[in-house]
């Protein structure tokens, strides 16, 4: 019973916003800022007929100087094939924007191998006028390559071929290549001995960027790599005196000249660095990607927090692996902190996302009850 009433919930929330086009309620957050740029600016909708905008890509999207301030969740698809439906991603999608302000999502660890996951993602963005930073990355704890393989032929598939060709680059804002492919070593070479800088295991992480590069720039999307450059010796440089690496490492210097963005992990929490520094570390990091790649624009795809112990990420002191104080406060303090930087993040021209709205355990801002870790709370798009 629970369940049909649930689905039916959900089937509702997608048919409102089909049949009524948008509730008012849901363009909150781009009032404060009248750009006439999407996803940011209220006059800018994604046709339900699934036309394209009669504009350029270029013209469609907001400048990259509004990509500033908080822009959604990460949107996990990792544990399971059965909650993707297109009305289950867009009633998360109505609760992001009436009750956080997102205007985008960015899908985390993709686990499916069809095209039907990258078509209800757009069908859900194209209903809630939202945007989609999307990712190829097979789950970090098995790296059967045919599976990565599987993801990009199915989203190459429906941007090529499929009734979402027309409008998905106007949906889909940026493409992620893999996920912490360098800290996971995801790419190494088979019988390598783990390193991602060895020469083969590099050359298996570059050519891999370039061609889903060559792939995405086929449709406009602009791509790169989801990764923590604060891997001193790999992607940043040898330790300096102020304990970050100086310049890029052999394979942050590799990766440079195929990316277009660099959509950064920036996690004080997986760091060891304590709730009340974490600011400062988040803080410190920007200006690293702000020294050091400069030519790039900077969204931090992934920072985090945790409200309790965590199996699934280690946080708190019973593993020693992230020792970082877990609690709903902290998570609220860390959150709120780093919104109440809106100044710093447009100075230096960063937007940024939570990590995670869902199946990330206790980092996820939706509680097994359905309500909210931090209620009542929406984040500065614009200062
Ligand atoms: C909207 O944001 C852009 C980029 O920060 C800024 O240049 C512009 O003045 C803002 N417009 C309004 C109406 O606040
Ligand atoms: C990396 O390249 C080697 C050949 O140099 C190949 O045998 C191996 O399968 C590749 N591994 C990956 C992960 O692509
Ligand atoms: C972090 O804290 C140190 C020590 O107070 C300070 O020197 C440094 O400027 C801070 N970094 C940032 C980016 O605020």
């Amino acid at each position: 019973m629970m369940v049909v009433k649930i689905l039916t919930q959900a089937i509702f929330a997608g048919l409102l916003a089909v049949t009524h086009g948008l509730p008012q309620i849901l363009q909150r957050s781009s009032e404060a800022n009248n750009s006439n740029c999407f996803p940011f600016g209220t006059s800018h909708r994604l046709n339900l007929d699934l036309q394209p905008p009669p504009m350029s890509r270029s013209d469609w999207w907001c400048s990259q100087d509004m990509f500033y301030g908080f822009l959604g969740f990460s949107y996990a698809f990792q544990y399971t094939n059965m909650d993707f439906d297109v009305s289950t991603i867009s009633k998360d999608m109505i609760r992001m924007k009436q009750e956080f302000g997102a205007t985008m999502i960015r899908m985390y660890i993709p686990e499916s191998y069809t095209t039907e996951l990258w078509e209800n993602v757009i069908q859900a963005a194209i209903w809630n006028n939202m945007g989609v930073v999307l990712q190829v990355a097979f789950p970090i704890s098995g790296n059967d390559l045919s599976l990565e393989a599987a993801l990009e032929s199915t989203l190459f598939n429906v941007l090529a071929n499929s009734r979402y060709s027309a409008i998905a680059p106007y949906v889909i804002y940026a493409a992620e290549y893999l996920n912490e492919p360098v800290g996971d070593c995801d790419m190494c070479a088979a019988g390598s001995t783990g390193d991602p800088s060895e020469p083969a295991s590099l050359a298996n992480l570059t050519t891999g960027m370039a061609n889903f590069r060559t792939e995405m720039h086929k449709h406009g999307i602009p791509a790169g790599i989801s990764e923590d450059w604060d891997r001193p010796g790999l992607m940043s440089g040898p330790v300096g005196t102020d304990g970050l690496g100086v310049g890029l490492g052999v394979v942050g210097a590799a990766l440079e000249p195929v990316l277009d963005f660099v959509h950064a992990h920036i996690m004080a929490y997986y760091h060891n660095v304590g709730v009340s520094e974490a600011w400062n570390y988040t803080a410190g990091q920007v200006l690293w990607y702000k020294k050091y790649l400069p030519q790039l624009p900077l969204v931090i795809s992934e920072m985090m927090w945790a409200t309790g112990y965590n199996v699934l990420h280690a946080g708190g002191d019973i593993t020693g692996f992230a020792v970082a104080e877990v609690s709903v406060a902290d998570y609220t303090l860390f959150w709120k902190t780093v919104d109440e930087n809106c100044a710093f993040m447009k100075e230096h021209n960063v937007a940024w996302f939570i990590h995670a709205w869902r199946e990330e355990g206790t980092l996820d801002m939706l509680q097994a009850d359905g309500t909210v870790v931090i209620p009542n709370w929406k984040p500065q798009k614009w200062c």
